[in-house]
């Protein structure tokens, strides 16, 4: 009977110590006045920049980007991506090509958009019942419609990127 009550007692000891050694003596307990610390230790990054890391963009994909953009988009959209003049101007029955650079709003757009964009063309058609932005789809394959997307971004400010690269994460 003895030896029991002595193997209980030794038992919540050693029960008692493992608890105190798991809490760190204490440390988890809530102290019952908290320090009144209201300077943050670290400055606050914004949001955008802190939680998505910018991948590289491929060089060759830029390279190749930029020949069939010389190709099949500068005429419209212009040699610098600067879009046509005015283009902002709203004008009975004409869309003009608007900037694929920071000027435009193309990274204002996913990456899932801009493909459509590309390989359908514009919704709006003129008069005669083209459309202000021919379709692509039967002239350029999808490894080429990426390599223009990496073009486009390649000209993008790193806060644009940002932008677009979240509008393009699966939600
Ligand atoms: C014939 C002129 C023309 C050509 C060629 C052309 N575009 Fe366009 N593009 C337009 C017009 C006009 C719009 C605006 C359409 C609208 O708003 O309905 C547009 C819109 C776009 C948009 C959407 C931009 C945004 O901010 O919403 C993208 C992306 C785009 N073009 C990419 C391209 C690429 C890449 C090429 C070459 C493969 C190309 N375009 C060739 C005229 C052209």
């Amino acid at each position: 009977m003895s030896l029991l009550v002595i193997f209980h007692r030794t038992k919540s000891v050693a029960m008692g110590l493992s608890m105190c050694l798991l809490a760190a003596c204490g440390a988890a307990t809530p102290s019952p006045t908290p320090p009144r610390q209201t300077v943050p230790i670290v400055t606050p990054v914004p949001v955008a920049t802190a939680s998505v890391p910018l991948p590289p963009l491929d060089v060759r994909q830029v390279s190749r980007g930029n020949q069939l953009y010389a190709l099949h988009c500068a005429t419209c959209h212009g040699a610098q991506l600067q879009g046509q003049p005015n283009w902002a101007t709203p004008t009975v029955n004409v869309v003009l090509a608007p900037p694929l650079n920071d000027a435009g709003h193309a990274w204002d757009h996913s990456d899932a958009e801009l493909r459509r964009s590309i390989l359908r063309g514009s919704v709006g058609k003129d008069a005669a019942g083209n459309q202000f932005m021919p379709a692509f789809v039967d002239k350029l394959r999808m490894d080429e419609v990426e390599a223009l997307l990496v073009f486009m971004k390649s000209t993008w400010n790193t806060q644009h990127r940002v932008r677009q690269l979240m509008l393009s994460q699966p939600r």
